[in-house]
C-alpha cells in the first residue's frame, strides 16, 4: 500500500486537484486498491469549506470524479500515516516542515519535483487560471506514478 497525501495553502484549489486527478490515474490503471490518497492545507484558512468551483469545473471538464472533501490542516500524524507529503510549491514545503517538525524519513518534497522540470505549481487562487495548474498537476502525477512504479 502506498500512502500518498497532497498539500497545497488552503486545501481547496492545488491539492484537491492533485487528489482526484491521482485517484483518477490510479483508478483507470487498475490499482485504487493499492493507494491511499488525500489532500490537507497549511493554513488554516478554508478549514472545513468545500474544492473551490474553479476546481471543480475544471475536474468536471476533464470527466474527473471528486467527492464532497472538505479543507482540513495538515497533521504530525499525517507524517507517520503517509509515504510521501508533497506540497505543489516551496512554500508549502517549508510550512508542512514547519509543522511536522523535521522531515528525518525525506517525504516531503514539492510534486513537480518528480518531473523532468521541477518547479513550482502557482496558485490560482491569486492566478484564476486553473486549465494552467491542471496542466502542471497532470505532468507531476504522471511523473510521480511513474515513479511509484519503477
Ligand atoms: P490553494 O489556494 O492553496 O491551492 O487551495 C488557496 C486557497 C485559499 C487561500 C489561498 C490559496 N486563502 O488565502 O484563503
Amino acid at each position: 500500500m502506498k500512502k500518498i497525501l497532497f498539500v497545497c495553502l488552503g486545501n481547496i484549489c492545488r491539492s484537491p486537484m492533485a487528489e482526484f486527478v491521482f485517484k483518477d490515474l490510479v483508478k483507470k490503471n487498475g490499482m485504487e486498491d493499492e493507494f491511499i490518497i488525500d489532500s490537507a492545507a497549511t493554513s488554516y484558512e478554508e478549514i472545513g469549506n468545500g474544492i473551490h468551483i474553479g476546481t471543480r469545473k475544471q475536474l468536471d471538464k476533464e470527466h474527473i470524479e471528486y467527492d464532497n472533501h472538505r479543507a482540513r490542516r495538515v497533521t504530525v500524524e499525517d507524517y507517520q500515516n503517509f509515504d510521501y507529503i508533497l506540497g505543489m510549491e516551496s512554500r508549502n514545503v517549508r510550512d508542512i516542515i514547519r509543522i511536522i517538525g523535521s522531515d528525518n524519513e525525506n517525504k516531503v518534497c514539492r510534486l513537480l519535483d518528480f518531473s523532468n522540470n521541477p518547479r513550482d505549481i502557482a496558485d490560482p487562487w491569486y492566478t484564476n487560471n486553473f486549465e494552467v495548474t491542471y496542466d502542471d498537476i497532470v505532468e507531476g502525477c504522471n511523473a510521480l506514478l511513474k515513479f511509484l512504479l519503477k
